[in-house]
């Protein structure tokens, strides 16, 4: 079990008083507070080893890089996967982009499909939208269930066109679906696709193994598990890097630049992954990521999922009884995670929010990125309240019982 109010000692943010109550911190989907331990060692890179990495010969230079490197080791073992898989981005968005631009590019044409789920974050949808204007290959959407899952049916039906690669996400950032990734993944491979996991709201939740998954390329952000802003992560399954192609150009990805005798220049890249890391890098949150790991792991992503999940349920079970509230995603605790999005009738998701926040709650409201989920729900934006270990049962009751009150 987690010791929430020991846990809640770490976060300074946590004692904020937000129009005149105390903060009730729910809107994790979109990201998650720090712990001192985190911001402590951003402070102490600053204060002891601020400067670039990879490119110099001195201490200082070396110290950052060994840190930079070792962050890469930690975030590997994180997901199961070798360092070498790992490649540092800013944030998922920008890593689903390096799928799409990197493998994308030079392998999907004319007559391809992509396909997505309904369910899908629009950084899965739209970066393959803007590569397939260059390419022309198509994209199509697997459908969902009324009560929130990926109609399975639908999806084998789109595997038969043979789409060369499927998106989705792991755990839904709206519906709260955990979806079966490995059956998913497995299934797309029967038909030839490869797979992009969007595990952004997975893996700050609960063990992810891209061995056990088997999954092609994984995407999440550091942001959302405590750690800075700032860095993302893309996994590469080895093999696939020799059908890729570099996403940005300039310093570090590298090896060598010169010029022919036509005076074009020559370019020869650096070696995996440092080939996808062009330009300097976030180098103080990739080096202080691993603190959050640490203090996660610490925790026990067993314990994180079951308490999160359990405040969730709570919730969505007390909503569920309201009049007047629309609850959304699966009616199985089993198959849901820490989060609940709803809307109450007679109110805009943006007037719910205003008044939770009236009383210090802090909770997100809009399409949150899932425009084509909101369309097919039949409505134009949602509330959407979402846990993490700093989150009480008390907090869960205040948030109700504010509900309740809206209602009546
Ligand atoms: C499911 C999902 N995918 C992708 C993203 C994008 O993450 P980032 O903001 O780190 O780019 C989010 C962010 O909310 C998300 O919930």
């Amino acid at each position: 079990m987690l010791d929430v109010y020991s846990i809640r000692k770490d976060f300074p943010i946590l004692e904020r008083k937000i129009n005149g109550h105390n903060l009730v911190y729910v809107d994790n989907a979109a990201t998650t507070h720090k712990p001192i331990q985190v911001i402590e060692a951003i402070r102490e890179f600053y204060m002891k080893y601020n400067a670039n990495v990879h490119r110099g010969v001195h201490t200082l230079s070396q110290e950052a890089s060994d840190l930079y490197e070792s962050a890469r080791v930690d975030v590997a073992k994180l997901i199961n996967a070798d360092p070498e898989e790992i490649i540092f981005v800013k944030n998922a968005t920008e890593g689903i982009n390096l799928v799409a631009y990197a493998w994308g590019l030079p392998n999907l044409d004319r007559g391809d499909i992509v396909l997505h789920t309904l369910m899908d974050h629009h950084a899965t949808v739209v970066p393959f939208y803007i590569v397939s204007k260059y390419k022309g290959f198509r994209q199509r959407m697997i459908g969902i269930t009324d009560d929130g899952y990926i109609d399975m049916g639908d999806y084998e039906d789109k595997l038969r066109l043979n789409p060369r690669i499927v998106t989705f996400p792991h755990v839904s950032n709206m519906l709260s679906t955990v979806n079966d990734a490995k059956k998913l993944i497995k299934m797309a491979h029967e038909y030839g696709a490869l797979v992009i996991l969007d595990a952004t709201q997975s893996v700050p939740h609960m063990k992810v193994d891209v061995k056990e998954l088997d999954v092609d390329f994984m995407v999440f952000s550091a942001h959302k598990m405590c750690g800075p802003t700032g860095v993302g992560v893309v996994y590469v399954k080895k093999e696939h890097y020799s059908s890729m192609n570099p996403f940005l150009g300039g310093g570090d990805m590298i090896k060598d630049v010169g010029y022919n005798e036509y005076m074009e220049p020559t370019v020869t890249y650096n070696d995996v992954p440092v080939m996808y890391e062009a330009g300097t890098q976030n180098i103080v949150g990739i080096s202080v990521y691993p603190k959050s790991i640490e203090y996660l792991e610490k925790l026990s992503f067993e314990y994180i999922h079951e308490h999160v999940r359990k405040l969730a349920w709570e919730t969505y079970e007390a909503l569920r009884e309201l009049p007047n509230i629309e609850v959304y995603g699966p009616e199985s605790s089993r198959d849901r995670a820490g989060l609940v999005s709803f809307n109450v009738k007679g109110f805009s998701a943006h007037e719910v929010a205003a008044y939770l926040d009236s009383l210090g709650i802090a909770v997100r409201s809009g399409h949150h990125c899932t425009g084509p989920l909101h369309k097919r729900l039949g409505i134009s934006s949602s509330a959407r309240i979402s846990y993490y270990i700093y989150n009480t049962f008390e907090e869960v009751e205040y948030i109700v019982d504010a509900l309740r009150r809206l209602v009546s």
